[in-house]
């Protein structure tokens, strides 16, 4: 199964890592990093992101990808194989849950990317002013006619490429199309970098004031970590399945993690020194990169057709992560109620379609459904993820996973310790203060 799996769609050696890295990399990096690094303060978040990297993200990536390649199965076969009999194949069955809820708003945030491209193409975003540029959000984001109809068209164009099996031509095209976004986010930072005032945001986003981090700061800092890896579903067990043994296991999940990390940085840089410099609030919410990049744009020579560009390379980015998305409850219901692929990806569609429109029409459903799956379904997974290593799978088995390829792990151990103690433990107390502090007995308030 696996090695069809592998000759299928993953040829070349970094193929099943740069589609990890392609579901890793999306609207996570641009549209939600900003938005919620501004609502939570800025540097001391940015921080308190870095540590989550690293110390408990990471070790989470690993946990998935070594149980995947080990298995060689996808996330539901994987957990049944490793552990037959067990109930750890629910994580599976949560993770399924958690892709569709991302489902319901990711599509309309990708939705808004296209209109962006259009919106641009047609010449409506230039020469607008910082406060007809925020209007024209307002005025578009709040009208569940046109949300729903962006949302359809991106819905679609996920649905068409997974009905027909064949997201690795779209992968091929995104290992071209996404070096040259990182290109253009490069030259972007640089435009806001450079404008008059730029230097508010710069030290909105490196100068820490850890009065503003609390434990809701601490939690959404956790959210957004497992949500920008695509960590705590499953996705990327799944992956991890299609990773040849002769890859070095540690190394591909510190590069996705590291690119991952650095292109989410990158989109800082590029939001809050023109936020800055436009007096835009950089705590508005979900609307921040929209409000924001259009001034960019305006100020560069070309700016019109560089907003195209960008905001169409965009949507192939949106579309690599929501194909994963989708895959995943595609794969499920196919299994579960013996479909052919076309009409699972149909009803599918048609359902997180449904769930989409109640997302259009209230924010706070929009809301409810972003902050809920990142914030808290991700999480969970994770712990029970990072426990099923010890509790299952053992320190000898996983280590002899990941040195798969003959090269030692040096810091197994430091990782092994991590996934044992620190990630469960971290989990569970952010966990727990953010629900007392909802109560009004935070520890950290
Ligand atoms: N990581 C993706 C992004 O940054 C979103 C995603 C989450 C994709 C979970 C798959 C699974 O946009």
């Amino acid at each position: 199964m696996k090695e069809n799996i592998a000759k299928e769609g993953f040829n070349s050696k970094i193929g099943a890592i740069a589609a990890a890295a392609g579901s890793a990399v999306g609207l996570g990096n641009v549209w939600r990093f900003p938005y919620v690094l501004g609502q939570n303060g800025g540097a001391a978040f940015l921080l308190v992101y870095v540590l989550f990297m690293l110390l408990i993200a990471l070790p989470v990536l690993m946990s998935e990808f070594s149980i995947g390649r080990k298995a060689g199965l996808p996330v539901l076969g994987a957990f049944q194989t490793l552990a037959p009999g067990k109930k750890w194949y629910l994580i599976g069955f949560a993770g399924v849950l958690c892709a569709f809820v991302i489902l319901f708003y990711y599509n309309i945030v990708s939705g808004w990317t296209l209109m962006y491209a259009y919106l641009s193409a047609t010449g409506q975003l230039a020469s607008l002013d910082e406060s007809q540029i925020n209007q024209t959000f307002e005025q578009s984001s709040q009208d569940p006619v046109t949300c729903i109809f962006w949302m359809v068209l991106m819905l679609g164009a996920t649905g068409f490429v997974v009905a027909r099996g064949v997201e690795k031509g779209i992968e091929q095209y995104s290992k071209i199309l996404m070096p040259i976004l990182l290109i253009l986010i490069i030259v972007v930072c640089i435009r806001s970098l450079t404008l008059d005032g730029a230097s508010d945001g710069i030290s909105f986003l490196l100068s820490p004031d850890f009065s503003k981090l609390t434990p809701r700061a601490l939690f959404e800092a956790l959210g957004q970590a497992f949500f920008s890896l695509s960590i705590g579903m499953g996705t990327m067990t799944t992956y991890g399945s299609y990773i040849s043994k002769k890859q070095n296991l540690p190394q591909a999940a510190l590069s996705v993690a590291l690119l991952d990390f650095f292109i989410a940085f990158l989109c800082g840089l590029m939001i809050f020194p023109c936020a800055f410099a436009f007096g835009i609030n950089p705590g508005q919410g979900a609307g921040l990169v929209f409000v924001t990049l259009p001034n960019i744009f305006n100020k560069m020579a070309m700016g019109q057709i560089f907003s195209v560009v960008f905001f169409l390379l965009l949507v192939v980015a949106a579309l690599t992560s929501s194909i994963s998305l989708l895959e995943v409850v595609v794969t499920f219901v196919k299994s579960q109620f013996g479909l052919k692929r076309r009409m699972s990806t149909l009803v599918s569609s048609i359902t997180i379609g449904i769930l989409g429109i109640g997302c259009a029409v209230s924010p706070t459903l929009f809301d409810f459904f972003d902050k809920i799956s990142a914030n808290v379904l991700l999480p969970l997974g994770a712990f029970f993820i990072v426990l099923f290593i010890p509790l299952r799978l053992g320190k000898k088995a996983v280590r002899e996973e990941m040195e798969a390829n003959g090269t030692p792990f040096k810091l197994f151990n430091v990782y092994y310790f991590l996934t044992k103690y620190i990630v469960p433990l971290a989990i569970l107390l952010i966990f727990t203060n953010s629900i007392l502090s909802w109560m009004g007995y935070g520890l950290f308030d």
